[in-house]
């Protein structure tokens, strides 16, 4: 009679051994990691602990009963990356195609609500078919099981979704409700329906890399947040964005050594241009501030006319929102506020303070935005300032146009510090616009038009084209010098470091979805 202990060996061995070497190897010929190669690079050594290694699927169906797997195509469990809690589930290929049956929805949910009780975040590494197409509505409902549960983890604990692989119809609902999406490049792939079917409906001929692939959501959609190469490059990035972010919704996200020093950034003063229409780049005055090489680009490929990330300031953990004059001149559009509003929801709801830099000429006009609802989706952004009661700090570097100027976390809503530089600029709208509107009569009667509406922009632009109005109100604390930069907000930081803000009781609000 064969040993308990060689039982139990050899059940673990075949566990191990997923859905067999030949399609161990068909994962890796397509470019792919299996799912424990995943989960190991992304552990810390010796740190993971596996939670229903021999768990089976149920079915009796299709003669299922006689191919069975033990996980059934996921592996879950917990463990450490760079010492700190995480839970993880990773989808196997190589048994079912990584398709999710209700013991595999199981599997996920038990990790899931683990996570919740515990107060650590999930990570989800996908590669699957979808729903086991064997068992019916027994995978629909598992897949329901972890919407749900995704969604009341939502501002409880971080969830992070990597896709490294095919992730299709309803399954993409569940990354879709996490706080983050990572894919990788050339072999991964979200869709709600794929080729095949928008060829029948819409005759659109399309290919899964066109339709779904890393750089189609990371550019055109917005759905990945991150892209990397390959499997390693993307788990390297999850590590990265988890060494941001706290543990759950009432922690604070870890700190890194800081010494005090010079914080002097005279490299600041020289990045306005001269001429306030032409460009430059924002993530040149974001590098100075912050703490060397600390700023991580989260959506860098989409909607660039803002960019947003996380970065330390004097060791601690912030999120970065910031116009970027050197794309469509930092205007806001329906993507940037949509990609800016999500951005600063996650902050708020994880506790990182917010920092914010100004440059904005206002919103961007058009049928296409109208038509596609740029006020709804404005309003998103606005939304999400005024909601956020983490430590909000602006500095306005250039232009504050128009509603621009109070959607981005002016103090009117509930900024707690708003610094401007000298070149700030704050007004209803630009100069040439006002001009040619508040003294288009005068302008009409001149013999030399060109002349007067030159000499009503020079008027207007010395009455109101610097921060000394909103400075002299108090809606700028203080104009500074931009070399000073980093030395206030490493003060006004650590000032706010205990804000404590209560919002209206509420069941909750009603963003403009
Ligand atoms: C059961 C599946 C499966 C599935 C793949 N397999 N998908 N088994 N249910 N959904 C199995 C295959 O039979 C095969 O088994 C193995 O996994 C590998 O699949 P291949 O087709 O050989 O791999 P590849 O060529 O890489 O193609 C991958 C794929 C394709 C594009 C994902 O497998 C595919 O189209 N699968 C079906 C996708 C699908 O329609 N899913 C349902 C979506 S609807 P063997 O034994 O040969 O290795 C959905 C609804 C969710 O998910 C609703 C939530 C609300």
């Amino acid at each position: 009679m064969e040993d308990k202990r060689e039982k139990l060996l050899r059940f673990r061995q075949e566990a191990l051994a997923g859905g067999g070497e030949k399609r161990i190897a068909s994962q890796h010929k397509k470019g792919k990691l299996t799912a424990r190669e995943r989960i190991q690079l992304l552990m810390d050594p010796d740190s993971f602990e596996e939670i229903g290694q021999l768990k089976v699927h149920r079915c009796h169906d299709f003669g299922m009963e006689n191919e069975r797997y033990y996980g059934d195509g996921v592996v879950t469990g917990y463990g450490t990356v760079n010492g700190r809690l995480i839970y993880v589930y990773a989808q196997d290929f190589t048994v079912f195609g990584g398709s999710l049956s209700e013991t595999h929805a199981e599997k996920i949910c038990r990790i899931m609500d683990l996570a919740m009780q515990n107060g650590a975040p999930v990570v989800g590494l996908n590669d699957s078919g979808g729903a086991r197409i064997q068992e019916g509505v027994n995978s629909l409902g598992g897949y329901a099981d972890l919407f749900y549960r995704n969604t009341l983890a939502s501002g409880v604990i971080p969830q992070i979704s990597a896709i490294m692989g095919p992730c299709a119809g309803g399954a993409v609902y569940s990354p879709a409700i996490t706080d983050f999406i990572l894919m990788t490049e050339g072999n991964s792939y979200m869709f709600v329906t794929g080729p095949n079917v928008v060829k029948t409906v819409t005759h659109e001929d399309v290919s899964f890399e066109e339709l779904g692939g890393a750089s189609t959501h990371s550019t055109k959609s917005g759905v990945a947040h991150f892209t990397g190469e390959n499997g390693v490059m993307v788990i390297e990035q999850l590590k990265k964005l988890l060494s941001y972010i706290p543990q759950n919704c009432e922690e604070e996200a870890p700190m890194t050594a800081y010494q005090p020093a010079d914080e002097s950034r005279p490299k600041l003063g020289a990045i306005i241009p001269e001429n306030p229409n032409h460009p430059y780049d924002i993530r040149e005055v974001v590098d100075e501030v912050v703490d060397s090489n600390s700023f991580f680009e989260v959506h860098k490929q989409y909607a660039a006319n803002i960019v947003v990330g996380f970065a330390r300031l004097g060791g601690r953990s912030i999120g970065v929102v910031a116009n970027q004059p050197a794309v469509l001149a930092g205007v806001l559009d329906i993507e940037a506020s949509r990609k800016a509003a999500r951005f600063v929801r996650f902050c708020d709801c994880f506790n990182i303070p917010l920092l914010v830099f100004e440059d904005v000429p206002g919103f961007l006009p058009g049928t296409d935005q109208e038509w596609n609802g740029i006020i709804t989706n404005g309003a998103k952004l606005l939304y999400a300032f005024c909601e956020a009661t983490v430590p909000r700090v602006t500095v306005i570097t250039r232009k504050a146009y128009g509603g621009a100027y109070d959607v981005m976390n002016s103090k009117h809503i509930g900024a707690d510090m708003n610094f401007a530089w000298p070149t700030a600029e704050i007004a209803v709208m630009g100069p040439k616009g006002a001009a040619e509107i508040i003294f288009k009569k005068e302008i009409e009667e001149a013999d030399d038009k060109e002349a007067k509406l030159q000499e009503k922009i020079d008027e207007y632009t010395r009455k109101f084209a610097d921060p000394y109005r909103a400075a002299f109100r108090g809606f700028v604390d203080e104009v500074i010098l931009p070399e000073n930069t980093r030395e206030k907000l490493i003060r006004a930081f650590d000032m706010l470091r205990n804000k404590a803000v209560k919002l209206p009781r509420k069941k909750h609000g009603n963003i403009p979805l």
